[in-house]
C-alpha cells in the first residue's frame, strides 16, 4: 500500500509559498497616500480634457482578442498622442516595452497599465478556478494566484482581470468554470484568497499584479444559463448570494473592479449607477477604479438602453464606470460631452484620479519599465518552481466521487493498465479554457494522463492505449479496439469529459451530459468486467448518471493545467490522498437547474420521497442533486463525535464555541473538510434550510484525533430583514456539522436570546 507522508504536502506548500515571497519580493516603491494625492492633483491640473479621456481609454492589441476589436487605427500613434491609458493582450517584456516607450513620447509621459486575463496561471497553467475551489484550501488557492502574479509581473503585466467572483448555480453557463461555484461563503473566502495571492505584499512590489474583481454584478445568474443574457433578480438574492464575494474581494484590497455584460433588472450593469456609484464607491467606499467589460459601454446600445455611443459614454461615466475597455465610446465622446455640460468635469477628474493613483502605487511614474526586465522574465516565467506549485495545487483540486471496494489507490505493482478514452492522451485540453495561448507548446507542454502514468510507473508496467471515440463525435468505430485493449489489461483507467473549448466564455450548453458517445464507451468497457476507474475532465458539472451508478471508482479532475497528468497519477497511486469537495451541486438532469443546497423549505416541503403528492417535488426526478455541494471522498474515513456547545443560548454580543472530535478511522493519512451549516428556523424573512457558515481542512494520521473548534458570532446569525437591514433576530438555530451538505454527522440546536 502506498505510503502517504503526513507532513509532505503541507510542508511543500509552506516551502513553495516562502519561495515565492523570498525569491521574488522586492521593496515596493512606498508612496504615502497623501503624497500620491498631491501628485495626482498636480498632474490633473496639467492635463487637457483629451488627455484625461485618454487615460480612461483601453485598447486591446490584435493578439488573443476575446471580443470585437474596435480600434482600427494605429495604437502606437494614439499612445503617443496621449489617447490611451491602458493596453491589454500584449505579453512579454519585449512587446510591452514597445508600447510603454510610445507612452513616454506623449506630452505628459503618463505610463500605461498592461492588463491580461491571468485567470489560472500565466505561463504555467494551474487548475481552472472551479477546480481550485474544489480544494477548499485557501493556501493552495493563494499559492496559485501568487505564482501566476509572479510570472505575469515578471513578463511586464501589472494588472490581471481576475478573480472572477461571480456566484453561479447554473452549470449550463460556460463561465461557471471561472468562478468558485454556488456558495457565497465559500466564494467569499476564495475571492479574498485570490486577491491576496495576486496582490502579494501589495501592488508596487515587482511580484504583484493588480487584481480585478469581476463581473460586477450578478453575471452568473444569466437567464437560462445563456452567456451575456439578462439577469432578473430580487434585491435580497443580490445582497445575500451575489454581492458577498465582491465585498470580500474589496476587503482583501482588490485594486480594481470590472463591471459586466448583463443587465440587472432592466439596467445594464455597465450603466448601473446603483451598483457602481451607490454600492461599490458609495456604501463600500471603494477607492480603486472600475473598468468596463470588453465593449460593454457600447453594447448598451444593443441592450436598448441608449441610442448611440455618446449616450453610452454619458450613461457609463455617470454610473461610475471609469475605464472603457475596447469600446471607443469614451475617447470619441467624453471631451465633447464635458464641453457641452452633459457630463460633469468632476466625474472625469474622479475617474482619471483613480487610475493615476494606481499608476503611482504601481511605481510606474518612478520607472515605467520596472516590470520590463528581460532577465527576470527568463528566470521566473515557466520555472520548475511554478510547475511544482501547479502540480501541488492540481492534486488538491481533484474530487473522489466514488471508490467502491477500495479500488483506489491503485498499486504501483500493477502489471498492465489500459488507458482508454478521448482525453487519455489529450494535452491542450488539460489546460482548459482561459489558458493563455503559447502557440505550439499548448499542444506539447501539458502533461497528459498517459504521460503522467508513464512518469509514475516507469517501464515495468505495461501501458496500453485506445482512444475509443472522440470527445463530441458520434462514431463508435473505435469501441472494439478499446474493448480488446481493456480485456488484455489488469486495470482500466478511462479519461473522458469535455475538450478545452466546451466550457468558458460564450460556451453555454443546454445539454450538459457527457458529450458524444463517451458514456456508451464507458458501458462497453464496464461490460468487460475489468476493474475500472473513470476520470472525468471538464469545466462544469456534467451529467453522467449511468457512469455514476455503475462504475466503481470515479475521480472528477476538472481541467488541471500544465501538470495535470502527474497530478492525476499522484492521486491514482496514492501519493496524494484526494481531499477535494464539490463547490457546486451536480444535477441529475438539466431540468433540475438551478439545483443548490441552500434552498428554501417551502410550504409543502418534500419530507418523504415516497409521498410526493401535492409536495414540492418532481414527478420524474428526486429533488436532490446527483452529487451534493461539499461532497467528496478520501481514501481514508473520518468519524465525527463528541459535539459540545459552550452554551445552549447566546446573546448577539456573545460568541458560541462549538467543539467536536474528528478522527481518522481509516488506513491512510488524509485531509477532511469539516463543514459547519446553520439554519435559522423561524425569522421575519424565511431562511434557507442550510447555510455554510464555516469550514476547516484538517489533516490526520491514521487513528489520529483532533478537537476542532468553530466560533459562532452575531455576524454568522445575521441576515437582511424586511427593511434590508443586516441584523439578527432571537430564535432557535439548527447547527449541523458534516462532511458534505448532504452528509451531516453532528447536530444540535441553540437559541439566540435578547
Ligand atoms: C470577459 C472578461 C475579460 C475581458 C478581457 C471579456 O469578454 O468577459 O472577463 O476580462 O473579455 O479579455
Amino acid at each position: 500500500m502506498p505510503f502517504i507522508n503526513r507532513h509532505k504536502t503541507s510542508c511543500a506548500l509552506l516551502i513553495l509559498t516562502l519561495f515565492c515571497t523570498i525569491t521574488f519580493a522586492q521593496p515596493s516603491p512606498l508612496k504615502s497616500s497623501s503624497k500620491i494625492k498631491t501628485k495626482v492633483r498636480q498632474l490633473l491640473a496639467k492635463m487637457t480634457l483629451e488627455e484625461k479621456a485618454g487615460q480612461l481609454n483601453q485598447y486591446a492589441s490584435y493578439k488573443n482578442a476575446t471580443g470585437p476589436i474596435s480600434n482600427t487605427g494605429n495604437i502606437v500613434d494614439e499612445i503617443k498622442q496621449g489617447r490611451v491609458g491602458s493596453i491589454i493582450k500584449v505579453n512579454g517584456t519585449v512587446d510591452i516595452r514597445i508600447y510603454q516607450q510610445a507612452a513616454m513620447q506623449s506630452r505628459l509621459k503618463i505610463p500605461l497599465l498592461f492588463g491580461e486575463d491571468v485567470i489560472h496561471g500565466y505561463r504555467v497553467t494551474f487548475p481552472i478556478p472551479l477546480a481550485e475551489a474544489s480544494s477548499w484550501d485557501m493556501e493552495a488557492i493563494k499559492l496559485s494566484a501568487r505564482t501566476a502574479a509572479t510570472e505575469a509581473a515578471a513578463a511586464g503585466i501589472n494588472w490581471t482581470f481576475a478573480p472572477m467572483v461571480d456566484i453561479s448555480r447554473d452549470p449550463r453557463w460556460g463561465r461557471v468554470m471561472e468562478g468558485a461555484g454556488e456558495d457565497p461563503y465559500l466564494g467569499s473566502q476564495i475571492a479574498a484568497a485570490r486577491v491576496k495571492g495576486f496582490q502579494g505584499n501589495g501592488i508596487g512590489n515587482l511580484d504583484a499584479v493588480m487584481a480585478c474583481a469581476k463581473h460586477f454584478a450578478a453575471y452568473g445568474a444569466a437567464i437560462a444559463g445563456r452567456d451575456y443574457n439578462a439577469v432578473d433578480m430580487s434585491e435580497r438574492t443580490l445582497w445575500e448570494v451575489y454581492l458577498p464575494p465582491f465585498k470580500a474581494a474589496l476587503d482583501a484590497g482588490a485594486a480594481t473592479f470590472m463591471n459586466s455584460f448583463n443587465e440587472l433588472n432592466g439596467i445594464p450593469a455597465t450603466g448601473n449607477r446603483y451598483l457602481q456609484r451607490e454600492i461599490l464607491k458609495g456604501k463600500w467606499g471603494f477607492k480603486g477604479f472600475v473598468v468596463s467589460d470588453w465593449g460593454s459601454i457600447t453594447e448598451m446600445i444593443n441592450h436598448g438602453f441608449v441610442t448611440d455611443k455618446k449616450e453610452a459614454a454619458t450613461a457609463a461615466m455617470t454610473a461610475g464606470c471609469d475605464m472603457d475597455m475596447e469600446g471607443r465610446s469614451y475617447i470619441e465622446n467624453l471631451p465633447r460631452l464635458v464641453k457641452s455640460g452633459k457630463v460633469s468635469a468632476r466625474l472625469i477628474d474622479d475617474a482619471v484620479g483613480r487610475i493615476l493613483t494606481k499608476k503611482f502605487e504601481l511605481g510606474l511614474f518612478d520607472d515605467p519599465f520596472r516590470f520590463c526586465d528581460e532577465k527576470r522574465e527568463k528566470l521566473i516565467v515557466n520555472s520548475p518552481q511554478s510547475k511544482q506549485n501547479s502540480r501541488n495545487v492540481a492534486r488538491r483540486s481533484i474530487v473522489l466521487l466514488k471508490n467502491e471496494k477500495e479500488i483506489l489507490p491503485l498499486s504501483k505493482d500493477v502489471k498492465s493498465i489500459a488507458v482508454i478514452g478521448p482525453l487519455a492522451k489529450a494535452k491542450k485540453d488539460m489546460n482548459g479554457f482561459w489558458a493563455l495561448p503559447w502557440g505550439k507548446t499548448d499542444e506539447t507542454e501539458p502533461v497528459s494522463l498517459f504521460e503522467g502514468l508513464r512518469n509514475k510507473l516507469g517501464a515495468h508496467t505495461e501501458l496500453k492505449y485506445a482512444k475509443g471515440c472522440g470527445v463530441n463525435e458520434l462514431s463508435k468505430a473505435g469501441f472494439d479496439e478499446a474493448v480488446n485493449v481493456a480485456k488484455d489489461a489488469d486495470v482500466v483507467i478511462m479519461a473522458i469529459g469535455e475538450s478545452y473549448d466546451m466550457s468558458g466564455e460564450a460556451k453555454s450548453r443546454s445539454n450538459i451530459h457527457l458529450p458524444g458517445v463517451q458514456e456508451d464507451l464507458v458501458k462497453a468497457i464496464q461490460a468487460t468486467g475489468k476493474p475500472l476507474v473513470v476520470l472525468i475532465m471538464g469545466g462544469r458539472p456534467l451529467i453522467f448518471n449511468w457512469t455514476a451508478d455503475h462504475v466503481p471508482a470515479i475521480l472528477y479532475t476538472w481541467w488541471l493545467g500544465t501538470e495535470a497528468g502527474d497530478a492525476m497519477a499522484d492521486v491514482l497511486f496514492g501519493d496524494y490522498n484526494p481531499s477535494g469537495k464539490l463547490p457546486i451541486s451536480f444535477p441529475r438532469a438539466e431540468g433540475q437547474i438551478p439545483v443548490f443546497y441552500s434552498y428554501k423549505n417551502t410550504g409543502r416541503p418534500l419530507v418523504n420521497v415516497n409521498d410526493i403528492n401535492y409536495k414540492s417535488a418532481y414527478l420524474d426526478l428526486p429533488n436532490t442533486p446527483k452529487f451534493a455541494f461539499g461532497y467528496g471522498l478520501s481514501y481514508t474515513s473520518f468519524s465525527y463525535s463528541a459535539l459540545k456547545l459552550s452554551s445552549a443560548t447566546i446573546t448577539k454580543h456573545q460568541t458560541l464555541h462549538v467543539t467536536f472530535t474528528l478522527t481518522n478511522t481509516g488506513k491512510y493519512t488524509g485531509e477532511e473538510v469539516v463543514q459547519l451549516y446553520l439554519r435559522d428556523r423561524v425569522a421575519s424573512v424565511t431562511r434557507p434550510v442550510k447555510e455554510l457558515k464555516d469550514f476547516k481542512k484538517i489533516k490526520l494520521l491514521p487513528s489520529e484525533s483532533k478537537i476542532i473548534t468553530f466560533e459562532i458570532d452575531a455576524n454568522k446569525l445575521s441576515f437582511y430583514n424586511q427593511q434590508m437591514h443586516w441584523t439578527t433576530e432571537p430564535g432557535r438555530f439548527d447547527l449541523m456539522i458534516g462532511s458534505a451538505s448532504d452528509d451531516i454527522r453532528l447536530k444540535s440546536v441553540f437559541d439566540l436570546v435578547r
